[in-house]
């Protein structure tokens, strides 16, 4: 009875869109629902082989004639996504030819059914609903959203921080059969705003009170980014230094000759920054035998005062005890490996890296270390699978997931020296992570101010509200064609809804993410009603303390 109503039929096909004319809006519409951008329809001529197309934009033409008020006619555009035929549901649409076919609203039924059936229940991993129907829920295949690197971006407030909460706490609650205790999921976020802590009470917490990194584990690159003026491009300072470094190196190690024979700036093994200082000290103050018993200047003597006041400065500081400090001289690689990525006393699925506390000019080679130790962790760990379990298909039985909030400020889209490091580290791993088992998921409010090296190898995307014209054209290039306009939908999403594409996703949809439980202290400040309570008072002495702790 209700198809005799319906209106509607297909007057263009172009290559990745149907144009659909309807005479009576009102009378197309299904009862239970309105018909949105993101809504599904279907056009077909019989239920054998039904396509199924998602709207991107509606318009209204008025033909002008004698009549007042003159004819109106709704025109419909929509993105074809895929065949339902034998009741299963297949990607790709080229199929559709004139004549017209009947168009109608997709039923709730057969989306629903896209949804549960296109994946099989172990594949399936969910924490979004449709936003065109929140009963409808919208998986994803959860070994292909994890195992390639994931975007997420919007503009502030648009629900990052809390689409990456409900995204790691499903991750961390998922699990195969009924055993107690944590499942295998292991998972590092860069926390740069201290935001993640309420939403994983039992994450394994660092921050600069309790991190350590051994800066004897920092590459040649990060080494002279921390110690040297890079901008004085003095040689003198950078073979002393060089020099310094390798010469300590050899003193404390412990293996064969052969092998200390091989030591070199890159080396990943213990030296004494001390040490390096004294060298430096040594070589100006030198004096070299003159003539008859004088003593004249040595070569360098007076010219490396500045590095040696630089080096004494960063030694002394104490905001860089995290790095630089005894504690970074005594730990072992295992030790500092461990308490990255949960295998400490606490085991632990998340480990919250709070970089709130790191001084801004040492943040990119922290991250950059971090990174980079995470990263050979997953390729050696990787050869030792190899050897232990050469029967099995599976390359690393222990995959990381990184995550980077505001992840524009490690790997920006230009040469900026003083990102130079962190950039390399995670742009390694965008390239090659994946086989290793380490991929990233990347937060951002600013997409196109992220290294494009990076972003282009994201394989899944939340899109969430980008109100700005720069990132939205960033985004918009790229997303498939066959997306359309459907991006352009993004400046007026809602808080925690987004455009989910990717190859992990059945469908490329709009959806809502679920609220997660608990949330990240992200939340907007309630400034109106703060503001009207009585004045509160302001313990000035104790944030001083904070302050430089
Ligand atoms: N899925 C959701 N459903 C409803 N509201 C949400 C959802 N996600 C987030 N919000 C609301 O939107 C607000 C902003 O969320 P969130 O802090 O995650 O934004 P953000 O994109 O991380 O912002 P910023 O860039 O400033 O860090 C929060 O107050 C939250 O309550
Ligand atoms: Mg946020």
């Amino acid at each position: 009875m209700e198809t005799e109503k319906i209106n509607a039929e297909v007057i263009a096909v172009f290559p990745n869109k149907v144009k659909i004319l309807v005479d009576k809006l009102e009378d197309f519409q299904l009862a239970e629902e309105t018909l949105k951008v993101g809504s599904y329809l279907r056009i077909a001529d019989n239920d054998n082989a039904v396509l199924i197309a998602v709207i991107e934009n509606f318009s209204i033409e008025v033909i002008s004639g004698e009549k007042v008020p003159s004819d109106r006619r709704y025109i419909i555009e929509a993105n074809p996504l895929g065949i339902i035929r034998d009741g299963i549901f297949e990607r790709g649409g080229d199929t559709i030819a004139i004549p017209p076919k009947k168009v109608e609203p997709a039923k709730k039924e057969e989306i629903q059914k896209i949804f549960e059936e296109s994946l099989p229940d172990k594949k399936k991993f969910c924490f979004s609903c449709l936003s065109t129907d929140e009963t409808i829920c919208v998986p994803v295949d959860g070994d292909k959203f994890f195992n390639k690197h994931i975007a997420i971006v919007g503009s502030t407030g648009s629900g990052k921080s809390h689409s990456v909460a409900k995204i790691l706490q499903n991750a961390i609650s998922a699990k195969e059969g009924t055993y107690q205790g944590l499942n295998n999921s292991h998972i590092v976020i860069f926390d740069i705003h201290s935001e993640y802590q309420s939403a994983f009470p039992q994450a394994h917490f660092i921050d600069i009170s309790n991190l350590i990194l051994p800066y004897w584990l920092l590459n040649s690159d990060e080494l002279q980014e921390l110690f040297i003026d890079t901008e004085a491009n003095d040689h003198n300072q950078r073979n002393v230094f060089k020099e310094a470094v390798i010469e300590s190196r050899k003193r404390y190690f412990k293996g064969s000759d052969e092998k200390k024979n091989r030591i070199h700036f890159d080396s990943p093994l213990f030296f004494e920054i001390n040490e390096v200082l004294q060298f430096a000290k040594d070589k100006n103050e030198e004096m070299v035998p003159g003539q008859g018993t004088n003593k004249k200047m040595g070569p360098l003597n007076g010219k490396l005062s500045n590095f040696v006041s630089r080096l004494e400065n960063k030694i002394n500081d104490r905001r860089l005890d995290f790095l630089l400090g005894e504690k970074s001289k005594t730990i072992t690689f295992e030790d500092t490996l461990k308490q990255l990525i949960g295998y400490g006393e606490d085991t632990s699925n998340i480990t919250i890296i709070d970089l709130s506390g790191v001084p801004f000019e040492v943040l990119s080679i922290t991250v950059s270390l971090i990174s980079r130790i995470l990263f050979e962790f997953g390729y050696y760990y990787k050869r030792l699978c190899a050897v232990k379990r050469a029967d099995k298909h599976i390359n690393n039985d222990i995959p990381l997931l990184l995550v980077y909030e505001e992840a524009h400020k490690y790997v920006p889209n230009n040469e900026m020296a003083k990102y130079r490091a962190s950039r390399e580290s995670i742009e390694r791993i965008a390239k090659e992570g994946r086989k290793y088992g380490v991929s990233l998921l990347l937060a951002s409010q600013r997409p196109s101010e992220i290294s494009e090296t990076i972003f282009s190898q994201c394989n899944n995307f939340l899109a969430l509200r980008l109100t700005n014209p720069a990132d939205q054209n960033y985004v918009k290039r790229l997303l498939p064609d066959t997306l359309g306009n459907i991006v352009d939908k993004m400046p007026s999403l809602k808080a925690g809804e987004c455009l989910l594409i990717g190859d992990a996703v059945v469908l490329p949809s709009i959806v809502r993410v679920q609220r997660c439980n608990p949330e990240p202290s992200s939340n907007d400040i309630p400034y109106l009603q703060l503001w009207k309570e009585e004045w509160h008072d302001l313990d000035v002495d104790t944030l001083r303390k904070i302050w430089d702790y």
